[in-house]
């Protein structure tokens, strides 16, 4: 598919994407955009090699797609000057390489933090009240009347919500938890979160006034003591080398027997198989996924988990959210190729 096709910067997205602001803004800025119709999901780097051809400005691109140095190489060749990651997580950019290159690199952060968080939340509440399990149940036709005992979950108010990585979305999350269940808060990050901390306080203040009990909070002085303490443990660190399976079998077996793990940051930061082992012997022990090892697949036996939930990378699947990505990742292009005011570049 092609948009304005006498444009004079040539910019390639290797996927279609939501809304038509981002198109509109490569157009108005003397761009032809070409937009990969492929009918594949994920692209290989021979595929994108063939996309970038012989002139290029820049590319939009997704996080399915591994772009070292075969492929900054190639846009190099071509002219190319920037590289526009659709994701906040870049784990699947190598940008010692773009930058060896020449090549800048975007990415979308602030626009999917909220609605990234909702998901962790939904997450943990389907977690904790058993909602697939039951829906399951429903939809199987099982339900022959209430019982005291059916599918009895857990009461989040007064719980310990810990966070791993408190950062924009581990924040965001955190606070809804905190406002929305009255939960307390331990979280572990390398750099204290001191407008979250500032907002437990004040809310815990509130409630006091209200005479309902006050939430606290805890800045962990390790990993462990978050996973000892807390009853949901949601994810929210990068990828990197130091994150990769951060949430392995011994520290699996430091968490309560009733928590609730949420992993909405990348698959790898979790040893999947230590987890579905851990869950088989743990039937009380529940999951949130929305992110895997290997994607698209998953470990054998983790479908088979009653205790897991699993859902396809969707937490910055929002409306708007998706067409603000694909906005900032235009404009993210556009501050390279032609100096245009741009929102984020974390290598600029
Ligand atoms: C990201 O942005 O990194 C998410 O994984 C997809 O929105």
């Amino acid at each position: 598919e092609v948009w304005n096709p006498s444009g004079k910067y040539r910019v390639v997205s290797t996927k279609s994407m939501p809304g038509t602001r981002w198109i509109d803004l490569l157009v108005r800025q003397d761009c032809r955009v070409e937009i990969c119709t492929e009918k594949k999901t994920i692209l290989s780097v021979e595929d994108i090699i063939a996309l970038i051809g012989n002139k290029c400005d820049g590319v939009i691109g997704q996080l399915t797609e591994d772009w070292g140095d075969t492929l900054f190489s190639a846009l190099s060749k071509a002219g190319g000057k920037a590289f526009s990651n659709m994701a906040v997580g870049y784990n699947n950019v190598d940008v010692d390489a773009a930058t060896k290159y020449g090549i800048a690199v975007g990415n979308t952060p602030g626009v999917l933090t909220e609605t990234t968080a909702e998901l962790a939340a939904s997450l943990s509440l389907a977690a904790s009240r058993r909602i697939v399990e039951a829906d399951g149940f429903m939809r199987a036709g099982l339900y022959d009347g209430w019982l005291p005992h059916l599918f009895v979950g857990n009461l989040l108010k007064g719980q310990t919500v810990g966070v791993i990585g408190a950062g924009r979305i581990g924040s965001a999350y955190a606070r809804m938890m905190i406002e929305g269940f009255k939960m307390n808060l331990i979280y572990y990050d390398l750099y204290q979160a001191t407008r979250l901390e500032k907002f437990v306080t004040a809310y815990g203040q509130f409630l006091k006034a209200s005479g309902e009990q006050p939430v606290t909070w805890k800045r962990a002085s390790s990993m462990d003591e978050v996973l000892q303490q807390a009853d949901v443990i949601s994810l929210h660190p990068i990828l990197d080398k130091t994150t990769y399976h951060l949430i392995n079998k011994e520290r699996l077996s430091k968490m309560k027997k009733e928590a609730i793990l949420i992993n909405c940051s990348r698959g790898p930061v979790v040893d999947e198989e230590a987890l579905v082992e851990h869950l088989k012997h743990n039937p009380m022990f529940r999951v949130g996924l929305d992110v895997f090892e290997d994607e698209p697949y998953m470990k054998p036996g983790l479908a088979d988990m009653p205790n897991a939930i699993v859902v396809p990378h969707i937490a910055s699947a929002s409306k708007w959210t998706r067409e603000g990505m694909a906005t900032l990742a235009a404009l993210n292009v556009l501050g390279k190729i032609k100096e245009y005011p741009t929102w984020s570049n974390p290598n600029a």
